[in-house]
């Protein structure tokens, strides 16, 4: 099955609402003949309308960077996944490994939000990744199966039409130290037969599995080669049009 890949750009606590337009309009025309792969960029939740506003009728799609999974609410200071979509957006990152880090995301809190975004039509992009500590430890891939099978607990096949899988470990985002090829290679293999064995072969060969760490205009050939890597989820590198298109372009 062939699955159109996708680049996208996690903006994360960058960028005010000016400067993300200013970064979204550049990065549209640059964008404008690219077709073989789809485009996304998570702007802060502020910035979301404007830069739905910015993008409209470009091929660039946009995503949040989160949500809450209640529908509304005395929840202080959270967006809901109706709020998101009301904005323009289209996807929705869960589970970053920074919010597991710094803001104490579970694979419960996880698997509240998926559904979230499924029933108001948001893709959501699973993010799972193992620490440094864990590969040293060989545990690399039962923490990826337990993020997976709780993150994804009680769903069907047919809800998970639309997810997307992030594999980022989690010693790879900003450090600049890319998962090898090998690395790579083995995780998404291992993630695929995981969405076959957990849910059905459609969705396994349906369901885009991106990689994320240090991804840069330099490396990002030779990751989108691999085999089961279906684009990619960008940090540092996408925040700057003409580097991030130069990513986007890979095959260029
Ligand atoms: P970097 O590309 O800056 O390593 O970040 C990756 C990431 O966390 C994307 O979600």
């Amino acid at each position: 099955m062939s699955r159109r890949p996708l680049i996208a750009g996690n903006w994360k606590m960058y960028k005010t609402g000016p400067e993300a337009v200013e970064t979204a309009t550049t990065l549209a025309r640059l964008c404008s003949n690219v077709q073989d792969v789809e485009v996304m960029i998570a702007p802060s939740f502020l910035s979301l309308p404007l830069v739905a506003e910015s993008i409209k009728g470009t091929n660039i799609n946009l995503g949040a960077q989160n949500l809450y999974f209640e529908k509304q609410g005395a929840f202080t200071g959270e967006v809901s996944a109706d709020m998101i979509k009301a904005a323009g957006a289209k996807y929705v990152i869960i589970g970053h490994s920074e919010r597991r880090q710094y803001f104490g995301e579970t694979d419960t809190s996880v698997c509240k939000k998926i559904k979230a975004a499924i029933e108001v039509g948001l893709k959501p992009i699973l993010c799972i990744g193992e620490s440094d500590t864990q590969r040293d430890d060989e545990k690399t891939f039962s923490v990826l199966d337990k993020q997976v099978s709780n993150g994804l607990k009680g769903y069907g096949s047919d809800e998970l039409a639309q997810l997307v899988l992030a594999y980022e470990p989690v010693w790879a985002i900003g450090t600049g130290k890319t998962a090898s090829i090998d690395q790579v290679r083995q995780v998404h293999l291992y993630l695929r037969s995981l969405l076959e064995k957990l849910f059905s072969k459609d969705l396994a060969d349906q369901t885009r599995i991106l990689y994320g760490g240090s991804v840069k205009p330099e490396n990002a050939k030779d990751l989108m080669g691999i085999e089961d890597v279906d684009g990619a989820l960008v940090g540092g590198a996408s925040l700057d049009a003409d580097k991030f298109i130069n990513i986007i372009k890979y095959n260029n």
